[in-house]
């Protein structure tokens, strides 16, 4: 047996919802029958004309994809308002994630963050031999910016700011996330995860994109994989000043982003009035489970997001995770009762909420 990092041997390996298929056969189930609510996925296929796009540019599987998405990059430059320099892409924000730790982070070193917030920047932190210092949200299920700051020390190198934060779907607004930059010394690197930024709905948020522009030490974290529909094929994007992200792609494998997600986040852009559609529906299938948790008198935060956290007081989120597999309902367990269900169609968020009932029913006997 070669003989592994101790700190890598002890991680848990990353719980990513379980493929349909998977559950399906293990349960006995039909495909058809299960539904997954655990990994924020979008319940629509990618927008029209991806498909087409991703098909042609298949036809260039022979040849290495450009290496710097270049007319991705123009087009989406031109969309957000930003120069071509300002990008980064990532094969996924996760590897972007990875690729920030390992270039600002090392032994000796420290990232803070919110918690509970996105798994991944615990595992990124290990992978980066970084320490890391999870900081309580707080009593209204946000990011504490000050007790976040007032964590940041002289070996902190890094710190991840989700907004909206998963899983709560909490926000902070451009004045806070301003003012927690302008708090902290200016070596540490703030990453700002915006993977839920075309959700929200709610004035008080505005993007950290401009603030990335003016500071070298903040950077804005994207993703195709949640409204675009796009979360097999792996795309996301840094934006931020040249130099810092020049010095974050040192740390990038080449080539990282394939041909065929560059065609089908191009051909994604562009497409304003689908995007707002699917805001509003997905507000709108929010707001219904919003009520559902509301009505059963089940403790939720209000989200933001393409998610809703919520507790089920004295239950264990393992076993409630158990009891909704049982039923076909892929869950994210959070911990001590609290669990995170994706807002999804109409027919699937009505068939969580009869599965919740009977969850719900059980536990109470
Ligand atoms: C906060 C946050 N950031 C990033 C990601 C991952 O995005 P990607 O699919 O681009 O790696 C997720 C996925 O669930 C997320 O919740």
């Amino acid at each position: 047996m070669p003989s592994f990092r101790p700190d890598i041997t002890a991680l848990t390996p990353y719980e990513v919802g379980r493929p349909i298929a998977d559950v399906a056969r293990e349960l006995g189930f039909d495909v058809g029958s299960v539904i997954k609510l655990a990994s924020n996925e979008s319940p629509e296929g990618p927008f029209p004309g991806v498909i087409e796009a991703a098909a042609e540019a298949m036809k260039r599987a022979n040849r290495y994809p450009n290496p710097d998405c270049w007319d991705l990059g123009h087009r989406l430059a031109a969309e957000l308002g930003v120069d071509f320099d300002n990008l980064l892409f990532g094969a996924g924000s996760v590897a972007l994630l990875a690729e920030i730790a390992q270039s600002v982070g090392g032994p000796g070193t420290r990232a803070v963050y919110g918690w509970p917030s996105f798994v991944m920047y615990r595992f990124v932190s290990v992978w980066a031999m970084t320490e890391h210092v999870e900081v309580p949200l707080d009593d209204d299920f946000e990011l504490d910016l000050d007790a976040i700051a007032a964590a940041v020390d002289d070996d902190t190198r890094v710190v991840y700011l989700c907004n909206p934060n998963n899983p709560t779907g909490t926000i902070k607004g451009p004045v806070e996330i301003e003012g927690f930059v302008d708090s902290i010394p200016d070596s540490v690197l703030v990453a700002v995860d915006e993977a839920y930024h075309d959700y929200v709905t709610d004035e008080r948020y505005q993007t950290a994109i401009p603030l990335a522009l003016r500071r070298p030490n903040v950077v804005v974290l994207r993703t195709f994989s949640k409204i675009y529909s796009l979360a097999a094929q792996r795309i996301g994007y840094a934006v931020g000043q040249q130099e810092t992200l020049s010095l974050i792609r040192r740390a990038q494998a080449p080539l990282t982003v394939n041909q065929v997600a560059q065609a089908a986040a191009l051909a994604s852009l562009g497409q304003r009035d689908e995007v707002r559609r699917r805001r509003e529906t997905n507000a709108a299938a929010r707001r219904y489970l919003e009520a559902v948790f509301a009505e059963r008198g089940l403790p939720s935060p209000r989200s933001h997001a393409n998610f809703v956290a919520f507790e089920m007081p004295g239950a264990d989120s393992g076993e409630l995770a158990a009891a909704f597999l049982r039923r076909g309902v892929i869950m994210r367990p959070l911990s001590k009762g609290w669990m995170r269900v994706t807002v999804s169609s109409e027919e699937e968020n009505r068939r969580f909420a009869e599965v919740l009932d009977e969850v719900l029913a059980q536990i109470r006997r």
